[in-house]
């Protein structure tokens, strides 16, 4: 008999906003409120304490504790899931100094073949087209796993909450649940799929071409 038993998918929550009233944290601490039974979504709190990246900083022992914390955070999650506002038709720039400390070997490298699902809110009426699509360009250069649907796009957010925080609006909680649900297969596909760059080492070779996707895409 073959039983299987779902592992629990231990997820790590990055809200591209340092704002204390910030959409993208209450949709990420939504998220976690409503996370599939296998997973459990937990908000990092840390961005503002990650310095601006310098690669001076890189060799400074020990690495600055904010930087420690968010890799440390990372490592030990099964994936990411990323709630991003949109800057000037772009993603924060909080949230690519944290990719771009994420990206580095030091020593480990921490984002080929993770899982990562990504969504965003923002006041205007495109929901954060745009800074989803600079953020998968850059989380490609990573190589990270990035899900490639479905797609939530949140737009005038600051209608969608309610003083609670809650997500108040019945169509945005059911998409933010198939993303959910599907982020979960997402992470359960990948497990099964070796990461290339764990099988050719640490090193971030410049020739590189990106095989990590899930078995049954390839
Ligand atoms: C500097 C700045 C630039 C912005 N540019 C855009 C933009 O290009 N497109 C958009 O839809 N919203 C834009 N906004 C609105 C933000 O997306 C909106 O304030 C959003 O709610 C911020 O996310 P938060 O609530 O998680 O802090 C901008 C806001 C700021 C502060």
């Amino acid at each position: 008999m073959n039983l299987h038993y779902p592992s629990l998918h231990r997820i790590l929550a990055l809200p591209g906003s340092l704002r204390r009233d910030s959409c993208n944290r209450k949709l990420l601490e939504t998220a976690s409120r409503c996370a599939p039974p296998d997973s459990r979504i937990e908000l990092f709190d840390g961005l503002a304490e990650v310095p601006l990246f310098n690669e001076d900083l890189e060799s400074v022992q020990p690495l600055h504790e904010g930087v420690r914390r968010l890799r440390k955070a990372a490592a030990g999650a099964d994936g990411l899931l990323i709630a991003t506002p949109e800057y000037n038709q772009s993603m924060p720039g909080v949230l690519k100094n944290a990719i771009d400390w994420l990206s580095r070997p030091l020593p480990d490298e921490l984002l080929p073949g993770k899982p990562t699902a990504i969504m965003g809110a923002s006041t205007g009426r495109w929901g954060t087209r745009l800074a989803q699509a600079a953020l998968r360009q850059t989380l490609a250069a990573t190589e990270a796993l990035v899900m490639p649907a479905p797609t939530l796009f949140v737009r005038d957010a600051a209608q969608v909450f309610d003083d609670a925080g809650e997500l108040g609006d019945p169509a945005t909680r059911e998409s933010l649940h198939e993303l959910l649900l599907a982020f979960s297969l997402w992470i359960e596909r990948a497990g099964t799929t070796a990461s290339p760059i764990a099988a050719r080492g640490t090193s971030n070779s410049h020739a590189s071409s990106s095989l990590a996707r899930p078995a049954s895409d390839q």
